[in-house]
């Protein structure tokens, strides 16, 4: 039997039979994904230093245990309800939420759920050879981390299909172990979750730019009238707010190391011969990552997106902000591309939400990038990094037909094809990122040359704590 030690709950497990039997058969099927498609020879011999969530006030969220990875404890926990709480946007806006799935938004619903619920055992494939190559203990302890939360994601979307969704549920529970990233025949839904992630650059780029991404869609799913969908998702926010975290500081090392080594050699060197990763190509990899996070978010005039908020099953971030919560006739002034030039258009605002969603994500980037340009800034550098226009290198929505630079001019398809590894990684760059990252530091309180030690080690532990130990 499934107990409340071997899966933290406060979904009351112990007495929903039905649940049970359904994770039961599912469970089993998991740690087998796990162990084939989880890290890489991490599996049986090391204990890692993590945050087990065991209940979700704040004591119980930061319980610190070493466990083997697939002895972790994932567990379901929806965030405390909200007394009393109504609908805030859409057709039904002020009725009481909804305990059970409506008939008619069955299918919709379903299908937010398995796409957000596909994102997250992909990003673990994506990610499991990193270990192999990673720049310290304390970085392989953060990945593992982020790792066991992404698979205590894929639960929590497990958890509303057996609980919800019936039959079709538990199939597509079963389907979202069978698709895997990058996979031919049977790849994950979304294209940013196929692309590999083979260096440390990238792992940050991606926690920075595409666990962002799951920021801004766990924020407008949190305000869904399908209250027990919302309080899933608005206590996986408090963990995606980790994974930022990892992201952004692990940039900001390597910022801070790369300035380093500029200074040391007088600022004249190529930073590569000095083993550390050039601002170029960090640039490179910020474009890369934050083009195709963009995308995430869908085409910007959406039918779909119009229904989804209509029927009150996905909002906008942060929706009480706003003073309209309807918005039956306002319109949003988006930039159209035709005939070679763009063109402001009004579109009705329901079917703009994608994009109104894409703006709170493109400036939580850049208040992101900001922090980062701080530490050049420190450092006396008068390089800046930044975004580039949302229009350069799209693969859905309206420019994707179209190539940009990333100030947003259009090229040609000869002089996007001769200039794109100016602004995107190439085979090179990738080439030299592993060959700085072929062999992984596993010493305590030692890090890899092109990366900077953090301010401070995890749940108070000294940067050379034993963040992952080894059985002999
Ligand atoms: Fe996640
Ligand atoms: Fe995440």
């Amino acid at each position: 039997m499934l107990s409340a030690e071997k899966i933290p709950n406060n979904v009351n497990l112990s007495s929903n039979k039905r649940l049970q039997r359904a994770l039961e058969h599912w469970q089993p099927k998991y740690i087998q994904w796990w162990r084939d498609m989880g890290p890489q020879g991490f599996q049986d011999y090391h204990q890692v230093y993590v945050r087990t969530a065991i209940s979700v006030d704040p004591e119980g969220w930061a319980h610190f245990e070493y466990v083997k990875l697939p002895e972790y404890r994932w567990g379901i926990f929806l965030a405390d309800p909200v007394r009393d709480r109504t609908i805030g946007f859409g057709d039904f806006f002020g009725q009481p939420v909804w305990q059970e799935v409506p008939g008619e938004f069955r299918n919709q619903l379903r299908r937010l759920i398995v796409t957000q619920g596909d994102t997250e055992p992909a990003s673990v494939e994506q990610q499991r050879l990193l270990g192999q190559r990673c720049p310290s203990l304390y970085d392989l302890r953060n990945l593992f981390q982020v790792n066991v939360e992404e698979g205590r994601h894929l639960w929590a979307m497990v958890y509303m299909l057996h609980s919800y969704f019936g039959r079709d549920g538990r199939d597509e529970a079963e389907e979202l172990l069978e698709r895997q990233s990058g996979n031919r025949d049977k790849p994950r839904i979304l294209e940013a979750f196929n692309e590999p992630i083979d260096n440390w650059l990238d792992f940050f780029m991606f926690t920075m730019f595409t666990d962002r991404d799951g920021k801004s869609q766990l924020m407008s799913l949190s305000e869904s009238s399908l209250d027990p969908l919302s309080r899933t998702t608005r206590f996986m926010l408090t963990e995606e707010a980790h994974h930022m975290f990892v992201g952004e500081t692990g940039v900001a090392r390597i910022l801070e190391r790369t300035c380093q080594l500029m200074k040391e050699a007088g600022f004249s060197e190529d930073v590569r011969k000095l083993g550390g990763i050039d601002l170029p190509t960090i640039q490179k990899h910020l474009n890369q990552w934050f083009s195709l996070s963009l995308d995430l978010h869908g085409s910007e005039v959406s039918s779909n997106a119009a229904s989804y908020f209509a029927n009150g099953l996905k909002g906008r971030a942060k929706e009480d902000t706003y003073d309209d919560h309807v918005v039956t006739n306002a319109v949003y002034n988006m930039e159209f591309f035709e005939e070679g030039r763009t063109v402001p258009k009004d579109v009705l605002m329901r079917n703009a939400m994608n994009e109104v969603l894409r703006d709170w994500y493109v400036g939580d980037c850049a208040a992101g990038v900001e922090r980062w340009n701080r530490v050049l800034e420190r450092y006396g550098l008068s390089e800046r990094l930044r975004l580039p226009d949302r229009k350069f290198n799209r693969g859905i929505g309206m420019y994707a037909g179209f190539h940009f630079d990333p100030n947003g001019v259009v090229l040609s398809n000869e002089e996007w094809e001769r200039r794109k590894y100016e602004w995107l990684p190439s085979a090179a760059d990738s080439e030299y990122l592993l060959s700085i990252m072929a062999s992984p530091v596993y010493e305590r309180g030692k890090f890899a040359n092109y990366i900077a030690p953090p301010r401070r080690g995890v749940n108070q532990q000294p940067i050379d704590f034993e963040y992952v130990r080894t059985e002999q």
